[in-house]
């Protein structure tokens, strides 16, 4: 079965650019923000993102104009119902996440939807409870910018069907031509078990007076042949998102590595909270 209908929930730097990368490859996307601002500025995100693509010759124009047409956006959480897929996309906290999966368990009709949550670092286990069909509950997590990056992690907890893994990884591989990777349900799944404590680590290393914040950032880019540094790639990811799923870490783990350092902390508070904020390591004024 292929999957036709998608609804993502939240709208931000993630669920915009999977509500794009879904309408782009021909689905019919419901995209769920919070509130009308919030939801004018996911709207606003993915038409700069597909005009960049038109610039970079990615995309034609008409192929801009039928991905429009498939994405349709609304505050109202009820408009999931007759959705084949809903992936969750809000912010990395577990409390609202779970709330929204009891939500969610209430207006998705179909017994066989998946509803999925592209978490960075919650155990999938966590959401799959809150909802009465745990087997259909799956992680699908995708890497920012999503038109770019190729890798999705598949994490399936302990009660999610098989079925729902095929059907999911069918998704992301045969209808958006992602690769995958199969994680299993513990916080930070592959990927950010290892990346957050090297970006933890740059910003200890900035912290302490070890080094500058451009003399680490070249170190690993030029060092290492990294695309950008661990303070630029913070930056990228947001600082408020790498205290979040630092913390999800250390919960789960208790290891020092993965404790967010004061600075982060800080940072956070003060609202620089990197490039979505114009500001964190970096001015992007
Ligand atoms: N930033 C990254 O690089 C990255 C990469 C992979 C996965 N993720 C994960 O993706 C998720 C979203 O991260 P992000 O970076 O897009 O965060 P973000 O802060 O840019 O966006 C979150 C959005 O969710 C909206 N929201 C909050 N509560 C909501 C609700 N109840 N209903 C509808 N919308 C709601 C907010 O208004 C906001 O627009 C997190 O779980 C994060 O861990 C992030």
């Amino acid at each position: 079965m292929t999957i036709e209908t998608v609804g993502v929930v939240g709208c931000g730097l993630m669920g915009a650019g999977i509500a794009e990368v879904c309408a782009t490859h021909g689905l019919d996307v419901t995209v769920v923000e919070a509130d009308i601002a919030a939801l004018e500025a996911g709207q606003h995100r993915i038409s700069k993102s597909l005009a960049r693509a038109v610039s970079r010759g990615k995309l034609s124009d008409e192929a801009v104009a039928a991905a429009k047409s498939r994405l349709h956006f609304t505050t109202d959480l009820d408009e999931m119902a007759d959705r084949q897929l809903v992936i969750e996309a809000i912010i990395e906290a577990e409390g609202p996440k779970v709330a929204l999966f009891k939500q969610l368990d209430q207006i998705v009709e179909a017994d066989d939807a998946i509803l999925a949550s592209n978490t960075s670092s919650i155990p999938v286990m966590k959401l799959a409870m809150a909802t009465r069909r745990p087997e259909n509950v799956i992680g699908i997590h995708f890497f920012n910018p999503v038109p770019v990056m190729k890798l999705v992690e598949m994490v399936t907890s302990l009660l999610t069907s098989e079925e729902t893994a095929e059907k999911a990884k069918a998704f992301a591989v045969g209808q958006l031509g992602k690769r995958a990777v199969a994680s299993q349900d513990r916080a930070g799944f592959v990927v950010n078990a290892l990346l957050i404590p090297y970006l933890l680590s740059g910003i200890r290393m900035l912290e302490s007076g070890f080094a500058s914040a451009e003399d680490i950032d070249d170190g690993m880019v030029l060092g290492c042949n990294h695309p950008m540094g661990p303070l630029a790639l913070t930056d990228l990811i947001g600082l408020d998102t790498t205290r979040a799923v630092a913390e999800s870490l250390y919960d789960e783990f208790k290891e020092q590595l993965y404790a967010p350092p004061p600075l982060l902390l800080r940072m956070v508070e003060a609202g620089l909270l990197g490039r979505k904020a114009g500001r964190g390591f970096y001015d992007y004024h």
